[in-house]
């Protein structure tokens, strides 16, 4: 469908009737794709009590890609749908951040929007912003260059017709050491064309699923040779006939992170050192840069240079001391389990 405007607008319409006529709340989904697989954290959850029931009963998220560090940034919620995600990024930006939310649906807009007084009063401070846009055109929707600190986004990627100009798009307006953190379904095989033209497969977020080594591949060609995987939970297809329909192939809801940092596309050893300083709030004991590196408050632990740079060349920098330099290269860095977006001979080793 890429590149085809007329397959594009078919694609378009077809998401804007299933969230803004078909669907009245996340009730009326018919497989878990859209539900909540990776729930949110402990401290975060009296949060959602403050958030509009409305807002609430029209979350389709599928993740929870609300990641540490906010406080004073810019964050870019790209599909914001009813706007669930940026009143909660509202709280960890603060009154120093900003939250833009973008949507090309009106009727999850105007929901979003009727609700912008009750969270601004409930804090004091308004810092959301909800336009409408294509997520694969940000500049038309007004976000100039490397003016986001983190973009997130919860289950929106798979309905896009032209996923690669969607991260063009996000790596362009991130600034350097920004991060794209977000929630999505991702398949374990290419989708046949049929399935990803049913329009009730692509409004379940399935038909669309990116098969997760394309996934690898689009984010190497946009200029970031190694994704993190923070969780990954398969999906249950409560759908007799949609799970007929799928057959064989196997969908997961994962949360990644991506930084726009340039990083190699294997992990390398240097050396280097990372200790985590337990200063990010909430992360007393221990933060997790992903699925397999936990660093425990004070413990150092050895890093290949993509992590270092991760820690060491983005909003997390005050968090972690690292030490090392890359005066020596000691080969291969062996980050430990394949994460699932990249295969054994992947690119990506960590
Ligand atoms: C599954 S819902 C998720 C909404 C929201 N992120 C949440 O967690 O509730 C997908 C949303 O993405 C929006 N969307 C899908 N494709 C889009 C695109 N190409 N550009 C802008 N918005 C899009 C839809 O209008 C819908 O509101």
């Amino acid at each position: 469908m890429t590149g085809n405007p007329p397959a594009r607008q078919l694609t378009f319409d077809a998401v804007k009737h299933y969230y803004g006529e078909v669907l009245k709340s996340s009730a009326d989904l018919q497989t878990s794709a859209c539900c909540l697989a990776d729930p949110l954290p402990a401290w975060l959850r009296p949060m959602l009590d403050d958030i509009h029931p409305e807002v609430r009963e029209r979350f389709y998220g599928c993740g929870s890609p609300l990641p540490a560090a906010l406080e004073g940034a810019t964050v870019l919620d790209l599909g914001c749908g009813s706007g669930r995600d940026c009143y909660l990024l509202a709280r960890l930006v603060g009154p120093g951040g900003k939250v833009i939310g973008i949507d090309m649906t009106d009727a999850q807009l105007e929901v979003a929007r009727r609700h912008l007084d009750y969270h601004a009063d409930q804090r004091g401070y308004a810092n959301v912003e909800f336009r409408k846009g294509y997520i694969e055109n940000l500049l038309e929707a007004g976000i100039a260059d490397a003016s986001i600190d983190v973009v997130i986004s919860n289950c929106v990627i798979n309905l896009s017709p032209d996923k690669q100009a969607v991260f063009a798009e996000i790596f362009r307006v991130l600034k350097p050491g920004g991060e794209l953190f977000f929630s999505d379904v991702f398949a374990d095989r290419r989708v046949p064309a049929a399935l990803a033209q049913d329009p009730l497969l692509l409004g379940e977020c399935l038909g669309g699923a990116l098969y997760r080594e394309d996934f690898r591949r689009l984010m190497a060609a946009v200029g970031c040779p190694d994704v993190r995987v923070l969780a990954s939970t398969p999906l249950a297809l409560f759908n007799e006939a949609i799970a007929a329909r799928v057959g064989n192939i196997g969908f997961h809801s994962m949360t990644v992170r991506a930084f726009k940092l340039a990083l190699e596309d294997r992990c390398e050893d240097y050396g280097e050192v990372a200790t985590y300083l337990g200063t990010l709030a909430h992360h007393p004991h221990a933060y997790e840069l992903d699925d397999h590196h936990r660093f425990e408050t004070g413990r150092p632990m050895l890093v290949c240079s993509n992590s270092a740079d991760m820690l060491a060349q983005t909003r997390f920098a005050p968090h972690f001391r690292i030490s090392g330099d890359r005066s020596t290269h000691f080969g291969l860095f062996d980050c430990g389990p394949v994460a699932a977006v990249g295969s054994p001979a992947g690119a990506a080793c960590c």
